[in-house]
């Protein structure tokens, strides 16, 4: 019987780790890419769901972690701190626990879902609620870490996002090839910097030294896989620094992982959709909440709401014409729906109280 390994190991001859490294993980990556039938029909192509919210904490984060936490751990640190809208605080609370480290974590005071500050409550992290946004915290992180003992797991460590971008191997494994487009929400821009750079080291022929083992247990794709998505990134219409062309001052959005207006990867981001041959657009609150439902209601895929952010945009690049028939297409979906249950919640119908009795049941299920 094989379990997946976790991402260090599954493709450790594409990370920056030795045969010493001590590798923490709780088995993040395999997770499913789900065929999604009703944003195929409605856009005359093969959709493709990368559900992220299988990570063992919930997030694409888990993938970053386990490299950044893995070494840190190797470099001696004891302590971890990070800037989150959530997902990266849950992410990094849990690997730390795995490490025996402490994690301290900084977080836009109330501005973060309900579940994520459950995780890293209960996971142990020293939390400060900062008065002021995310930009804020990670300007403050970056400080800290670079004036005391604490090492910085913020996507700006780049080896998150050398961790990240096995998200786009894992898609290339399971498809035979890069789809024609890759769909991202956008926030602080580490995770689209790491899907480019995925898609593109799995276009470039395989190391020189490919090892025996572990890597010639899958199939031989990378070499044959030459072909490079598109890439299209979608942030919320009031946290739209990089379609705006410039920082956002006070960025407001209900889709909290991606209220952000200053990304801190907003280089590489422009690199990726440049060199892609993609865009990087906005979708709105409202049109967000209408993925963010098509999918739960729909595919019977429930994400946060930032997630619904690329489904929202492609269904909005579709009724532009953007989006020609016929093409292969994989929407990230970043995040877990139970993280942020309000939005599902909200605006529903209260469910009714019966008695114990199944005549009433039946009636009020209209099955009578
Ligand atoms: N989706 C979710 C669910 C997120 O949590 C984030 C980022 C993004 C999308 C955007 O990814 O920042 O790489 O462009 N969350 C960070 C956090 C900022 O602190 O958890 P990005």
């Amino acid at each position: 019987t094989h379990q997946w390994r976790g991402i260090i190991e599954e493709y450790r001859d594409r990370l920056p780790v030795t045969d010493t490294t001590p590798v923490v993980t709780l088995r993040e990556g395999g997770t499913p890419l789900v065929p999604a039938q009703v944003l195929s029909e409605r856009t005359g192509c093969e959709v493709h769901l990368k559900v992220e919210g299988a990570n063992p904490t919930g997030s694409f984060k888990d993938r970053g972690m386990t490299m950044a936490i893995t070494r840190a751990k190797e470099e001696g640190a004891q302590a971890v701190i990070c800037a989150s809208t959530g997902n990266t605080s849950a992410s990094a609370a849990a690997y730390a626990v795995r490490a025996g480290m402490v994690s301290a974590v900084l977080v836009p005071q109330g501005k973060i879902a309900l579940g994520k500050m459950g995780q890293a409550l209960v996971h142990g992290a020293k939390i400060l609620q900062v008065d002021g946004n995310f930009d804020d915290c990670l300007t403050l992180a970056r400080s800290l870490s670079e004036n005391y003992p604490v090492a910085l797991v913020n996507s700006v460590n780049p080896v998150r996002i050398e961790g990240q971008k096995t998200a786009a191997f894992e898609i290339v494994d399971m498809l035979g090839d890069a789809p024609d487009i890759h769909v991202l929400p956008v926030g602080n821009a580490g995770n689209i910097t790491a899907y480019w750079k995925g898609y593109r080291e799995y276009a470039l022929p395989s190391p020189a030294t490919t090892p025996a083992g572990d890597a010639s247990r899958r199939p031989l794709l990378p070499a044959l896989a030459t072909r490079r998505p598109r890439m299209w990134g979608f942030q919320a219409s009031g946290s739209a620094p990089l379609v705006r062309g410039e920082v956002v001052k006070d960025p407001s959005t209900i889709a909290t992982a991606i209220r952000i207006g200053n990304p801190a990867s907003w280089d590489y981001a422009i690199a990726a959709r440049d060199e892609s041959g993609g865009f990087i657009d906005e979708v709105t609150d409202r049109e967000i909440l209408r993925a963010y439902r098509l999918l739960a209601a729909q595919e019977g895929v429930f994400v946060e709401p930032a997630s619904a952010a690329s489904v929202a945009g492609l269904l909005k690049a579709a009724e532009q014409g953007k989006v020609d028939p016929g093409q292969r297409i994989v929407c990230t979906v970043t995040g877990n729906g139970l993280k942020d249950p309000d939005w599902a919640v909200a605006g529903a119908p209260q469910p009714v109280t019966v008695p114990v009795d199944a005549a009433a049941a039946a009636e009020r299920l209209g099955l009578a």
